[in-house]
């Protein structure tokens, strides 16, 4: 179980819960189509808040964690917060979320997942006579429910609403400040672009590449780092990277060189498409996990593909992210409020989508053809021409990562043909809450404030 009353997470991530007494904190939640159930007891001081990404156990999940479905884990909630103090009738809901995952016309039972998670809290709340003092669900941007530890209030706001003074003329790049900022960006190590090729290319094998990419001493190291950071939580020193390999496996290793090297190029981002400090990289690094959970669910694709494709489908941003400082309030409006589908208003603001500009930096970078018609058509997969299922694989990763993962970056994508999207690889309509059932549990441990 998930429960964090030991170790305070906040803000709380998917699937988890956090119960505490009074203390001078906000507990904060950032939720798409995911669901925030607040509870507290102001006259014994106890409250606490679950964030829950699932209206019930879908049959497939591999996590068995209670605490991301409504069904399993809101009583589950609802129990330890009165074991710690809480009674009944003293207690006070504050419900948000469960925003809709596609444009009205689209909707259908299927796919209004957070309208059914909603529905299940409901009833929860109701059957144990639990007053809710407000609820704001729905909706079709994302928000932040927050509960304060010391007066007991809690409220729902829109995600990284862009204060007044962030007003600012907007800059439009010429097509010849684009070329200069894309040759002036940091190219990455040569032998991360061959362990790229290497891995794109199905006959080369995994521990030819972890050959390759340990001849960098700086990934190498980096690696370590990793290793033996409070992340993985290992008791015995990792000193070299043969070593790491005995411990982890080539795979894993492999996908930390991946990402470690990657982790600056994404990192050096002004507030453009970042809510939050790390949050490109963030959300390169978690499509990259779903990327690679969806290929071995299909099996039509090699894991450790999907996962390069998954890290590199916005290279893109870094470069618009230099412009997007300034248009960063009318950004947020349209794509967080006026649901604009990103590309499109990126294409108004800049006059080219970062689509277009990831496709001319990855012909400069010499990466392979498979992983370029990801970067220029993840987010219409049906344009795809070279690699149309990796493409597809990546575009539904992408949707489960934005939808869920709220809070680390500005996305907007369109799901105006997901049934059809989703059929090209495999999967049914019916089979979405099974899907982002899927995603990695380590995904929610990364640190991401
Ligand atoms: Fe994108
Ligand atoms: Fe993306």
């Amino acid at each position: 179980m998930n429960a964090g009353t030991n170790h305070m997470k906040n803000p709380v991530p998917p699937g988890y819960s956090v119960i505490s007494g009074r203390s001078n904190q906000t507990l904060n939640a950032y939720l798409g189509t995911c669901v925030g159930v607040a509870l507290c007891d102001h006259k014994a001081d106890v409250g606490g808040l679950i964030h829950i990404i699932l209206p019930e156990p879908t049959g497939n999940n591999s996590q068995e964690n209670p605490e991301n479905y409504a069904a399993t884990g809101l009583p589950i909630f609802i129990d330890s917060i009165m074991r710690k103090g809480a009674a009944r009738e003293r207690l006070e809901a504050t419900v948000a979320g469960g925003a809709l995952v596609g444009p009205l016309s689209e909707l259908d039972m299927e796919l209004d997942i957070g309208g059914k998670t909603i529905d299940i809290v409901e009833k929860i709340l109701d059957a144990q006579k639990i007053h809710i003092k407000s609820m704001e669900t729905g909706g079709l941007f994302s928000c932040k429910l927050g509960l304060n530890l010391f007066n007991w209030e809690s409220r729902i706001d829109p995600i990284g609403m862009p204060s007044a003074d962030d007003e600012r003329e907007l800059e439009r790049p010429s097509r010849d400040q684009l070329a200069k900022t894309i040759e002036n960006i940091r190219a990455v190590p040569q032998v991360l672009l061959k362990a790229i090729r290497m891995i794109q290319d199905e006959k080369s094998d995994i521990s030819a590449v972890a050959r390759e990419m340990r001849q960098d001493q700086v990934i190498c190291s980096r690696v370590l780092r990793i290793c033996n950071s409070a992340y993985f939580g290992r008791k015995i020193a990792v000193d070299s990277i043969d070593r790491a390999l005995i411990l982890m496996g080539e795979r894993q290793v492999l996908r930390l060189m991946l990402s470690s090297a990657f982790e600056d190029f994404f990192s050096k981002n002004a507030r453009g498409y970042s809510l939050c400090k790390g949050g490109l990289f963030y959300h390169a690094a978690g499509t990259a996990m779903i990327c690679e959970r969806l290929a071995g669910l299909t099996g039509i694709i090699a894991p450790d593909r999907a996962y390069t494709a998954g890290l590199l489908h916005d290279i893109g941003k870094v470069v618009l992210d230099q412009y997007t400082g300034n248009a960063f309030p009318f950004f947020y409006r349209r794509t967080q409020i006026e649901g604009d589908e990103l590309t499109a208003v990126e294409r108004d603001v800049f006059g080219v989508s970062h689509d277009e500009v990831g496709e001319m930096l990855a012909r400069q970078w010499g990466l392979p053809d498979s992983i370029t018609d990801v970067i220029r058509h993840h987010h219409y997969p049906e344009n795809a021409s070279v690699s149309v299922e990796l493409v597809h694989l990546v575009y539904l990763a992408d949707l489960i990562m934005s939808r869920v993962m709220v809070g680390q970056e500005l996305e907007r994508i369109d799901t105006s043909s997901l049934a059809s999207r989703l059929e090209r690889i495999g999967f049914r309509k019916d089979q979405f809450a099974g899907l982002i059932d899927n995603i990695p549990s380590n995904l929610f441990d990364v640190q991401y404030h």
